[in-house]
């Protein structure tokens, strides 16, 4: 009955048509982003001795959407997902829509109920977007795993979504997809290990394990029906954890060279923790030696008097990126290790002899007794 009742108002207005349509103004179309509230407006030009009865919105199907009795809060009715917005005043009539979704999107019709002249009314179109989110770019530990993902709120205006790699040398290569009503498809070269979830929405690519050469950005392509292409970009980094090494020779009597070693990407930074002392000999050199799978090799060799580590310790501390806190790596551990060793065989033989003295000992006195 509504309906009829609403198409037969319809009809009696698009007979009386144009002077009354340029009474009501409406934007002709609109754009609301996906998933956030957005207000619907029309404007009336009332003519002297003219009132407002009752303002009738129709939404994208011609349904009924909220009806009102302009100055009566009490008469608003209408459905859920919509709200009579505070900015209606006599002359206009402002809808909000609390929550923009996908079927949202249309025309929407508002009818301005006058008396004596009966009705007006406007109309708006409305287009529902959404952007491609991404959570910013990421760094991964080699040998790890990590997740790329992208998000759009349409899924269903998404005919495919395509992921594909921009190398360091900006070469761009298809590593994965996915369609509607069909399996995600993982591009040869990267089989094994990457993997793509199969949504249209948020889509995630999942590389396990990193290798260093999966460093480079990754683009994830909505191929939509209306909207065109919708892309966003993710930059991954490699990183490889440092494992640093501490070794030492004397060079010269009283002298000894250190060095501490790390092999890493990116490159290590190194510093020397010497306790309170100048007993160092000059500054740590410090040497950068790129490897050919895209690490370095960082070298920091100090010179110190062989004196110093007995009464200070030091330390080699190793930066990088990846790491929550340096590691450190004591010389003095090396030497301490190697000390308790030497106490402990020492300690050990010299048991064993006294043992040995004792039995002797023993024996002989025995026999002197028989
Ligand atoms: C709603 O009504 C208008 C004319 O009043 C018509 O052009 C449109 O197709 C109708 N929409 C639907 C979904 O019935
Ligand atoms: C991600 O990394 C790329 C390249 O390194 C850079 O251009 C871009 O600004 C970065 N984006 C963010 C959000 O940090
Ligand atoms: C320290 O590294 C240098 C190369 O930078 C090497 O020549 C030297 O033999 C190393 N010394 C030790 C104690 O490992
Ligand atoms: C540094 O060495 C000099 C001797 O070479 C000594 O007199 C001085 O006290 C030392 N300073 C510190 C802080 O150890």
């Amino acid at each position: 009955m509504m309906i009829q009742a609403s198409c037969l108002q319809l009809c009696t207005l698009l007979l009386m048509a144009g002077r009354l349509q340029a009474r009501v103004t409406a934007p002709q179309h609109l754009v609301a982003p996906v998933e956030k509230p957005f207000t619907l407006t029309c404007s009336l030009s009332k003519e002297r001795g003219e009132s407002l009865r009752e303002v009738r919105w129709l939404d994208v199907q011609n349904q009924t959407l909220l009806t009102y009795k302009p100055g009566n809060r009490e008469s608003v009715s209408g459905q859920q997902h919509v709200e009579l917005a505070p900015s209606s005043t006599k002359d206009t009539s402002a809808i909000t829509i609390r929550r923009v979704g996908f079927r949202d999107e249309g025309c929407y019709t508002c009818i301005f109920d006058l008396h004596p002249t009966g009705l007006k009314q406007g109309s708006t179109c409305l287009t529902v977007t959404s952007q491609v989110t991404v959570d910013g770019n990421k760094t991964a530990v080699s040998g790890k795993r990590v997740s790329l993902l992208c998000s759009y709120g349409l899924p269903e205006k998404v005919r495919q979504i395509t992921w594909r790699r921009i190398s360091a040398q900006g070469e761009s290569t298809d590593v994965a997809s996915f369609a509607k009503r069909s399996d995600p498809m993982i591009e040869p070269p990267y089989q094994g290990r990457f993997w793509l979830t199969p949504s249209l929405s948020d889509s995630q690519l999942t590389i396990q394990p990193v290798a260093i050469q999966d460093e480079g950005c990754y683009t994830c392509m909505y191929e939509t029906h209306s909207d065109g292409l919708k892309t966003s970009t993710i930059c991954l980094s490699t990183y490889v954890l440092p494992k640093p090494q501490v070794s030492y020779k004397t060079t010269s009597p009283g002298v000894i060279e250190a060095n501490c070693t790390s092999v890493s990407r990116p490159p290590a930074e190194i510093v020397w923790n010497v306790e309170r002392d100048n007993r160092t000999m000059g500054p740590p050199v410090t040497k950068q030696l790129s490897q050919d799978d895209g690490t370095t090799l960082v070298i920091s060799t100090l010179t110190v008097q062989s004196g110093l580590l007995k009464d200070v310790s030091v330390k080699c501390l190793v930066h990088h990126k990846g790491l929550e806190s340096p590691i450190a790596v004591s010389m003095n551990t090396k030497i301490g290790t190697a000390l308790t060793i030497l106490i402990s065989v020492t300690t050990v033989a010299a048991l064993l002899v006294l043992s040995l003295c004792f039995c002797l000992w023993k024996c002989f006195l025995r026999k002197e007794a028989d």
